[in-house]
């Protein structure tokens, strides 16, 4: 698999979770108590694999594309590092508001619900830029050479970074699973 694929495989992970946030925003919204450790997971996984593990393998295709020559300031790397720590922040913003609503027993602030719905929409739209302009313009200017170093980096990642990353989508699929109020109404009626 090429490098700028296995990005592209990670986004549909990251997508997937953060689409996930406007339910949790609009249940808690609405009243529902979400289970805090669902949240923490949540929080968990945004900062161990979106934030920490995915950044850290996009940092190398960046690097590798200003060595071929792409300008840091030009379009679309600028924006999408400028998303990049809009994201961060929000993450971290989300850390500490799933923290209160854990220590407070659920009780539910306008910011832990209006950061989960920033960052679903941060993510559709930094997830959209980054498959439709960033990895084709990559696809276009990198060798197959290219993509192997790459690929070789990727899998270089510090074992700590990767495995945290990897357990904190396994963490959050089975917190996820074992919540009665996340599964389907098919599941509710069987
Ligand atoms: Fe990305
Ligand atoms: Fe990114």
């Amino acid at each position: 698999m090429k490098a700028t694929e296995h990005l592209e495989m990670e986004h549909h992970k990251i997508a997937r979770v953060a689409e996930g946030c406007v339910v949790f925003a609009d249940e808690l919204q609405q009243g529902v108590k979400i289970p805090s450790n669902i949240l923490k997971s949540l929080a968990s996984f945004l900062h161990l694999y979106a934030e920490q593990y995915h950044h850290e393998e996009e940092k190398w295709l960046f690097s590798m594309l200003r060595q071929r020559g792409v300008p840091a300031g030009a379009c679309p790397i600028a924006a999408i590092s400028h998303e990049d720590d809009k994201l961060r922040m929000l993450v971290d913003q989300l850390s500490t508001a799933v923290d209160v609503y854990a220590k407070t027993d659920g009780a539910v602030d306008s910011t832990l619900v209006d950061t989960l719905r920033s960052l679903a929409h941060m993510y559709r739209d930094h997830i959209w830029k980054e498959d439709y302009l960033l990895l084709p313009m990559a696809n276009k200017i990198l060798s197959d050479g290219d993509q192997q170093i790459l690929a070789e980096a990727f899998a270089s990642l510090d074992d700590r970074v990767s495995e945290e990353a990897y357990q904190s989508l396994a963490q959050l699929s089975k917190a996820i699973k074992s919540c009665p109020l996340c599964s389907t109404p098919q599941e509710h009626a069987a």
